[in-house]
């Protein structure tokens, strides 16, 4: 409707000309009409069902440029970390997701602007006002210790020191502890950081290293992720590590980083990268991102591993199986991520049953006998296990073994339900088309129908939105 883009004073004048009432009438402007802003302040959060002020209205991010300095020693961060934003209504207020330490200068554009902080949310009050469509930059420079977040399932994530620097997570939200922005996996944005360091001191970003220079007993690395990523998959792991380089068969540069003392006990999984991203490039289709490599931390009280983009952190020395787990979420959760964390089985029963998948390509069980195991269908239908509905687990269980364990099951039944042709196309198309995006549970219910011309109506109300065990399908 090329009318309704006609300025709003214009029809009022217009109108008012017509009908001979005075012309001024701001308040019938079109909604978002060019000329005729309609301010409003964004929305706190996206509405996510476990983590409601997650993310933002009324703007999209496009790139986050974060660049610190950390100190081991002290703990004590120095930060500026610049948001390029996109507006996506009038605004003349915005929040951002900020857990981080003391803010003691916020810009929009250029113009210093006024904030307030209500536990996770900063509230930025830019003038001038900013207009749908408008492309704008926030600068927000930040002083003091980042904090460790503590999640529903009481688990450590955010910034969290080790002896030699800090392990850096944030799934399911951890992210806001040492940036600010916005903190949903739907609204993904490039990055790059500047992370200066003590020379000897090694900081390991998501994707490319840019730089590496020393000056005056620091040492400043600059990580640029040119593909979109979720915050939560965001890292500076800090430490000292033992840096090798390599790549892979098909030419994909591998960066790992190995705290000193695990590079012996983590030899064989490390190893092994470059056959698991060729065996998953060839099951899943193109591997997603233009870099790979693995972050190996000593980081005794996370106790978990996550697929941090480009670059698996582990906070431990990961046996191959976990290995094989973190790289397959590259497709499946860093490429392909959930529109809302209810759906997290799309991550880790994909890469659960990707790990099936490995397992059986290497000469162990077959993924048919890791389903009938006693982790799995061999439960006892009287199990608690059975109890917990796949797609919609609750916060305190995303990481809990439904998702992983109902999830990869789902995907193992419903293979013997329409056929491995269909199956393994099925998964392949799903990378593909919604590569660098995010979807639903629905949305794969669509795909498996048309993959398999079937209706899966009655197979993913059992395995997906029910409770109890499974009993036929
Ligand atoms: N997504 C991670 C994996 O499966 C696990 C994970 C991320 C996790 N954050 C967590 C587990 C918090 C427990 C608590 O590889
Ligand atoms: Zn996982």
């Amino acid at each position: 409707m090329r009318i309704s883009r006609l300025s709003g004073a214009a029809l009022a004048v217009a109108a008012g000309a017509l009908i001979g009432v005075p012309a001024a009438q701001p308040a019938l402007a079109a909604p978002g009409a060019p000329g005729a802003p309609r301010y409003s302040a964004g929305a706190a959060g996206v509405g996510d069902p476990y983590f409601p002020d997650q993310g933002n209205g009324g703007f999209d991010v496009q790139h986050y440029d974060i660049a610190f300095a950390y100190d081991p020693a002290t703990r004590h961060m120095d930060a500026v970390t610049t948001i390029t934003a996109v507006a996506t209504q009038d605004l003349d207020q915005f929040n951002l997701d900020f857990r981080g330490p003391e803010i003691s200068e916020l810009k929009v554009d250029k113009h210093p602007a006024a904030f307030a902080r209500d536990g996770q949310e900063l509230i930025v009050t830019p003038r001038p006002k900013l207009k749908s469509g408008q492309v704008f930059t926030v600068t927000v420079k930040y002083a003091g210790t980042p904090p460790v977040i503590t999640d529903p399932d009481g688990s450590l994530e955010g910034w969290v020191p080790t002896d030699d620097g800090a392990f850096v997570a944030g799934e399911p939200q951890g992210a806001p502890a040492w940036f600010p922005g916005s903190d949903h996996p739907t609204d993904k944005a490039t990055f790059t950081f500047h992370a200066t360091v003590p020379e000897g001191i090694t900081a390991v970003g998501n994707g490319s290293l840019v730089s590496q220079t020393t000056e005056n007993g620091r040492t400043t690395f600059v990580w640029d992720s040119a593909e979109p990523m979720a915050t939560y998959l965001a890292t500076v792991t800090i430490g000292n590590f033992t840096v090798t380089e390599s790549a892979t068969p098909s030419g994909i540069p591998i960066y790992t980083a190995v705290d000193p003392r695990l590079v012996t006990q983590s030899a064989n999984a490390v190893s092994k990268i470059p056959d698991i991203i060729e065996y998953f490039s060839s099951v899943f289709g193109p591997y997603p991102f233009s870099s790979t490599g693995a972050i190996i931390d000593r980081a005794p009280n996370v106790g978990y591993a996550l697929e941090t983009q480009t670059k698996p952190i582990f906070s431990s020395s990961p046996s191959v199986g976990t290995m094989a787990h973190e790289l397959a979420h590259q497709w499946y959760g860093d490429s392909v991520t959930p529109t809302k964390w209810s759906d997290i089985w799309l991550n880790e029963g994909f890469a659960t049953y990707a790990t099936w998948l490995w397992t059986e390509h290497t000469g162990g069980a077959t993924a048919q006998q890791t389903f009938n195991n006693s982790s799995n269908y061999g439960r006892a239908a009287t199990s608690s296990f059975w109890q917990t509905v796949l797609a919609d687990p609750g916060s305190v269980d995303m990481f809990g073994s439904v998702p992983y364990n109902r999830g990869a099951m789902t995907l193992h039944a419903l293979r013997g339900k329409i056929g491995d042709t269909a199956f393994f196309k099925l998964i392949k198309d799903w990378a593909a088309e919604n590569r660098h995006g995010n979807t639903d549970t629905a949305a794969f219910i669509r795909s498996a129908e048309k993959a398999s011309g079937m209706d899966l109506t009655a197979f993913f109300d059992v395995w997906a939105f029910q409770k109890g065990k499974p009993a036929s399908w």
